[in-house]
């Protein structure tokens, strides 16, 4: 980050003498940014971004995105590199460490995730708590956070090693809690996992395996998944990463940091938006209700939108969706799956929304969890347990935005301001005088 003296914006109060000079930033790529931190000292006023949506909350050097171009770089590889050549694990420490990893060290780390896969003994009765239908975001919003309780030994945010196994321990568990928590929710026994097996398949066996009969992991569908968790691992300051910085610029524990982001998560604007991809298809049940659906988007009055469409940031196709509809194919071929009445509609939907003036204006392409649940689907995965894959996933992005700013001198409490809006300075009534 740089700024050079002449390398300003300077702002003047209208009708005063007051000014401010800006400095203006630059990254190593995207656009310049104006410091606007002097601002209130400096004139006595705060500036106004509801969302967020031209405010850069921090510096980072993990993600990188052009929305404009659909560009989606992590540590300055492109995604779709990664998603193609790369692992999960391997995804993981490159966010974690800036480097991608020697063989060495990739040994080590892969090493060093098997080894805490385990979970508590008595971290199983957390979820003999939760009802017998609770959505499975529920339970990891619950069991995530119970983390903190378990690991006492380690939540010195301070200590280098504490941070380092903090963050092995919720890479590594967060797929067995996940897979525990649809186990849970159909009533089979949990499974322990195998740490003979690669991350994305160790996932696969410890969600569809019984005790009674040997499983055997399709290593096409073991890829898929890999490349998904790939395609979902991290995506700069989004909504729950956010929430996990927020959280830990108060000095809170990163398990209970990484509960924040998950329930955060959860939201159908959010990660939640590839279950409700698969409800809006049902919904729609047929290529024929397209019109009247769309139709329904488009009237603002009904708050219907297009679930898998649009970006905060892209302003073009999400690079992620294209990497996800070449894996959407794959998988189908493999299961031997034709003429798939929901890809089918899925298809047509896209094609009508990608020309229809409404969305091309409005710029709204189809994003990565477009095309993420229909995969899932085919992979025999219950549409309430999409978001908690996501959730492991993301929670090596969350990791290691969270130890990027704890190592930052510049790391301060979040706390925004606000314009107030409600009543001006009154006397308080006394009830018999109220009315
Ligand atoms: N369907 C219909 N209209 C839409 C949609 C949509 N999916 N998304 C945005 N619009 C319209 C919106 O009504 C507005 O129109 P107008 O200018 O006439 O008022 C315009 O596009 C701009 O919308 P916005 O609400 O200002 O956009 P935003 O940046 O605040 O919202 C979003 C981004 C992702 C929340 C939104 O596009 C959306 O709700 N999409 C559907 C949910 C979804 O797929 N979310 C997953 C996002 S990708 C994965 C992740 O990050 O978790």
């Amino acid at each position: 980050m740089s700024d050079t003296p002449k390398d300003v914006v300077t702002v003047s109060l209208e009708g005063t003498d007051k000014t401010a000079t800006l400095p203006l930033l630059h990254g190593t790529m995207g656009p310049p940014v104006a410091d606007i931190r002097k601002l209130y000292a400096d004139m006595g006023v705060f500036t106004f971004d509801p969302g967020y949506g031209g405010t850069a909350a921090c510096a980072s050097k993990i993600t990188y995105i052009d929305g404009d171009e659909g560009i989606l770089l992590h540590r300055g590889y492109p995604i779709d590199q990664l998603a193609e050549e790369s692992s999960f694990l391997e995804v993981a420490y490159l966010l974690l460490n800036g480097e991608l990893p020697t063989a060495a060290e990739a040994a080590e780390f892969h090493k060093g995730v098997t080894h805490h896969t385990m979970v508590h003994e008595q971290l199983r009765n957390f979820f003999q708590g939760f009802r017998r239908d609770a959505h499975p975001m529920a339970v990891m919003c619950g069991v995530v956070g119970a983390l903190s309780a378990f690991y006492h030994d380690s939540l010195d945010i301070t200590n280098h090693d504490h941070r380092n196994i903090s963050a092995f321990r919720l890479i590594a568990k967060l797929p067995t809690i996940a897979a525990w928590a649809h186990k849970y929710s159909i009533g089979q026994p949990f499974m322990y996992p195998r740490n003979d097996l690669s991350y994305a398949a160790n996932f696969l066996y410890m969600m569809n395996a019984v005790p009674a009969e040997p499983y055997e992991v399709n290593p096409v569908l073991a890829r898929a998944m890999d490349r998904i968790l790939i395609l979902h691992a991290d995506h700069e300051q989004n909504a729950s990463t956010s929430t996990v910085r927020l959280a830990g610029s108060t000095g809170a524990n990163p398990f209970a940091c990484i509960a924040a982001g998950i329930a955060s998560l959860w939201g159908p604007a959010h990660g939640g938006a590839n279950e409700a991809v698969l409800k809006m298809l049902a919904e729609i049940g047929h290529k024929d209700n397209i019109p009247e659906f769309i139709a329904k988007v488009k009237d603002k009055s009904s708050h219907i939108r297009l679930m898998g469409f649009g970006h905060r940031v892209y302003r073009n196709y999400d690079p992620r969706a294209k990497i996800m509809q070449q894996t959407c194919h794959e998988v189908l071929d493999e299961l031997g799956i034709k003429d798939e009445p929901m890809l089918d509609l899925a298809l047509e939907l896209e094609h009508i929304a990608t020309t229809d003036p409404y969305f091309v204006e409005r710029k709204l392409y189809p994003n990565v969890d477009f095309y993420s649940g229909i995969i899932l689907k085919a992979m025999g995965i219950p549409t309430s347990m999409f978001t908690v894959l996501f959730a492991v996933a993301r929670t090596a992005g969350w990791i290691s935005q969270w130890q990027e700013m704890i190592e930052d001198p510049a790391n301060r409490i979040g706390r925004p301001r606000q314009i107030y809006t409600g009543a001006p300075l009154r006397d308080y009534v006394p009830i018999d005088k109220r009315g």
